[in-house]
């Protein structure tokens, strides 16, 4: 049987408008973004960059953009939401999907989205979960893991309601939760998302602010030292 062909390669452009108007293309990270991603990293609020990288950091170093933008878009996936630009002015990162496939386990991916402060709330983030989920399983991936801080007792019953496939802990209060991939195809429109599928329910816990992501999560946005 053979394998139909990719939607999500070098060639892949998807132009969407938010709720709010604003205009977005949709493209893989390549290795020339490192200037928009250092740019919208600066950006972000101060709470953002401390619940993503813990830290309170206002920059990126030459070796994280690397990190971040010299991607194989096979094990390593990177997806970007750019605004548009009108007449010549510089394009606007937005926001970021990514997922890093787990060695030992090669059906089983970390996976991340961040979407900037000022157009949180209008799709973006469930656009790119989407479209994420849809490459991931593209490139034979069946499930995505994550690491949050499952210690107090919000976060075990905010697990529960998320429902995950499997949920173990690795230590100290660390739960690693497994959730399957949706079967969502490369142009799913977002109205006809699941909303009950556990991995779009770890999304929306995300936006509301109310998972506590570990150390390990930083794996995405920058290499362990
Ligand atoms: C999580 C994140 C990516 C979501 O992106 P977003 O563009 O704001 O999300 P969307 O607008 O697509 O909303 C997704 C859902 O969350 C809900 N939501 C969004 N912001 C919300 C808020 N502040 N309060 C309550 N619900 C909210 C939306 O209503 C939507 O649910 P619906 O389908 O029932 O309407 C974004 O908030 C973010 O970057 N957070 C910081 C980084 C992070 O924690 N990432 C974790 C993902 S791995």
């Amino acid at each position: 049987m053979g394998e139909s062909p990719r939607h999500f390669t070098a060639d892949y452009v998807e132009r969407v408008t938010l709720r709010d108007g604003t205009r977005v293309v949709l493209r893989l990270l390549v290795p020339e973004d490192k200037a928009l991603l250092e740019a919208g990293f600066a950006r972000w609020s101060p709470e953002s960059r401390y619940a993503r990288f813990l830290t309170s950091k206002t920059t990126l170093s030459a070796d994280e953009l690397r990190y971040l933008t010299e991607v194989d878009q096979e094990d390593h996936f990177a997806l970007g939401a750019l605004h548009e630009a009108r007449d010549g002015t510089l394009p606007v990162g937005l926001g970021i999907a990514r997922f890093i496939r787990l060695p030992e386990l090669h059906a089983t991916a970390e996976a991340a989205i961040a979407v900037a402060d000022e157009v949180q709330g209008r799709g973006l983030g469930k656009l790119l979960f989407l479209r994420l989920c849809a490459a991931a399983a593209e490139r034979g991936l069946e499930r995505f893991r994550c690491e949050v801080l499952g210690s107090n007792t919000g976060m075990a019953a905010l697990i529960e309601t998320i429902a995950p496939e499997r949920t173990i802990e690795v230590g100290g209060g660390v739960m690693s939760i497994e959730m399957a991939l949706p079967n969502v195809t490369p142009t799913e429109p977002p109205e006809t998302i699941a909303q009950e599928g556990s991995m779009y329910r770890m999304l929306k816990a995300a936006a509301q602010n109310t998972i506590e992501w570990t150390s390990d999560a930083l794996r995405l946005w920058r290499r362990n030292d």
